[in-house]
């Protein structure tokens, strides 16, 4: 698929003020500082469409931008920041469980985790909680340029080896940099079979 176009719609932070669903939807989430953002942008091929930010907790809202006039992606606040979680006394903001439970046209929720590090318990967590709830999704290992081939390679097998200690199957697995542009194709093919 190639993005003709793409632009921001809105963010709020209450799933029933969420655009209307009438399109499918596509959603990114992970900890913060993951790259969700970034790899939205790079995704869509304009670098400033999202905010990035080396400070963790920079997306705090559900925002929703549209594609090629047919498909929504959305960028989701991360979990996992100790300031933003301690605030909210939640691990998973609350509105960001009812937006990844109520909303109906959510297609599939990319999970991104960075490929440098061992499968991290939030992670695990919040996947098993998915799976719990019959959310689709597939993982994103986002940063591959930070790594080398045989690096890379280790680290996805071993965690691909841990998500199998919990799960029958694994789930669609990419592999990303919003540096290099890695893993465009794949994912932007992946949401192509839905719209
Ligand atoms: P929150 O909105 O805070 O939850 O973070 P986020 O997951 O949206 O992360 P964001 O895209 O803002 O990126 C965080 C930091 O990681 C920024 O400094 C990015 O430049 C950097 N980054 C993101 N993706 C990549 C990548 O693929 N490669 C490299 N080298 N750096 C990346
Ligand atoms: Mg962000």
């Amino acid at each position: 698929m190639e993005v003709k176009n793409a632009h921001f719609l809105m963010s709020n932070s209450d799933v029933t003020k969420c655009p209307d669903p009438n399109k499918p939807e596509f959603a990114f989430i992970g900890r913060s500082n993951v790259g969700k953002s970034s790899l939205i942008n790079m995704l869509t091929g304009q670098k400033k469409l999202a905010k990035t930010s080396s400070r963790p907790g920079k997306t705090q809202l559900i925002n929703h931008f549209v594609i090629n006039d047919s498909w929504y992606l959305v960028d989701l606040p991360g979990y996992g920041y100790a300031k933003v979680s301690k605030k909210s006394k939640e691990k998973f903001q609350a509105y960001i469980v009812d937006y990844v439970l109520k909303r109906e046209n959510l297609y599939c929720l990319f999970v991104l985790v960075d490929c440098r590090h061992e499968v991290q318990k939030i992670d695990l967590e919040f996947i098993n909680w998915l799976g719990e709830k019959e959310v689709p999704f597939a993982l994103i290992f986002t940063k591959a340029d930070k790594l080398s081939n045989t690096n890379l390679a280790k680290n996805i097998a071993s965690y691909k080896a841990e998500l199998l200690t919990h799960w029958e199957e694994l789930p669609p697995l990419f592999v990303s940099s919003s540096e290099s542009g890695l893993g465009k194709e794949d994912i932007l093919e992946y949401v192509d079979q839905f719209i």
